[in-house]
């Protein structure tokens, strides 16, 4: 499977910084040192660069999500904004249910179900993200706490066209930890075999693995079985970091 790499640039970044980011992107994308038949690349900036960002980049070779999505169309939800507004920016993609979604706002399962099916509803592809944290890991539960994830947070009607999971243990973000890749092999086997019956073609679907991915791990991570791809937080916001990422792959 080709790999997905995606960035999420989370709050951080003025205009001029994101500009010039993309346009190193861009200018790797276009250069002969892409390999595009190896991976696919998608940025997630902050809503307000959204409409820049598509404007900036070069279409055919980078995608464009939003961070979250409120699970409906329109209405009085000040502060928020609707999968299908970010779809009203040419942006493909939406996360949903990120580690930090989850714990600074409150977000369920049951409500990243409902992110995740706005982001469907609107034409776009979910990036539904789970994740232990580092206390149910020590307690053994990781493969019970993700299955449960996976059951409430994938909704009916996810294929393999349609939903993208980002596995990313809490205790890896942002904290230059990483999981073990044979921790990694072992819970990206197991997403696989869950999310049988809840996303068609299954073994068509992209698996990310995210937390702390920097260009020195990431090709042993894009190498391991299962893995389809990574989600980078703040290796994304360097360019130069993030193609190195991308160059693992
Ligand atoms: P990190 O973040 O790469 O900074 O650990 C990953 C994420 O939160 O998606």
């Amino acid at each position: 499977m080709k790999k997905l790499i995606a960035g999420n640039w989370k709050m951080h970044s003025t205009l001029t910084e994101a500009k010039e980011r993309i346009a190193g992107l861009t200018a790797f994308l276009q250069s002969n040192q892409a390999n595009h038949d190896a991976f696919d690349m998608l940025v997630c900036p902050p809503a307000t660069m959204l409409c820049p960002v598509q404007k900036w980049k070069d279409d055919a070779i980078l995608s464009v999500g939003g961070q979250d999505v409120h699970i409906n169309e329109k209405g009085a939800h000040t502060g928020d904004i609707s999968a299908e507004m970010v779809a009203d920016t040419s942006a493909t993609y939406a996360l949903a249910g990120h580690s930090e979604r989850r714990a600074d706002h409150g977000e369920t399962s049951d409500i990243v179900r409902q992110k995740a099916e706005a982001a469907h509803r609107a034409g776009l592809i979910a990036v539904i993200c789970v994740g232990e944290q580092e206390s149910d890991r020590d307690a053994n539960q990781e493969y019970q706490v993700i299955s449960a994830q996976l059951k409430q947070s994938i909704p009916a009607g996810a294929t393999s066209e349609n939903t993208v999971i980002a596995y990313e243990p809490v205790w890896a973000i942002g904290t230059g930890k990483v999981a073990e890749i044979s921790d990694i092999e072992k819970m990206h086997a197991h997403i696989r075999n869950e999310i049988v019956g809840k996303v068609a073609q299954a073994d068509q679907t992209r698996l990310l693995y995210g937390g702390s991915v920097k260009p020195t791990n990431a090709a042993d991570i894009l190498h391991t079985a299962n893995v389809d791809g990574v989600l980078v937080g703040g290796a994304s916001l360097l360019a130069e970091d993030f193609i190195n990422i991308a160059k693992a792959a």
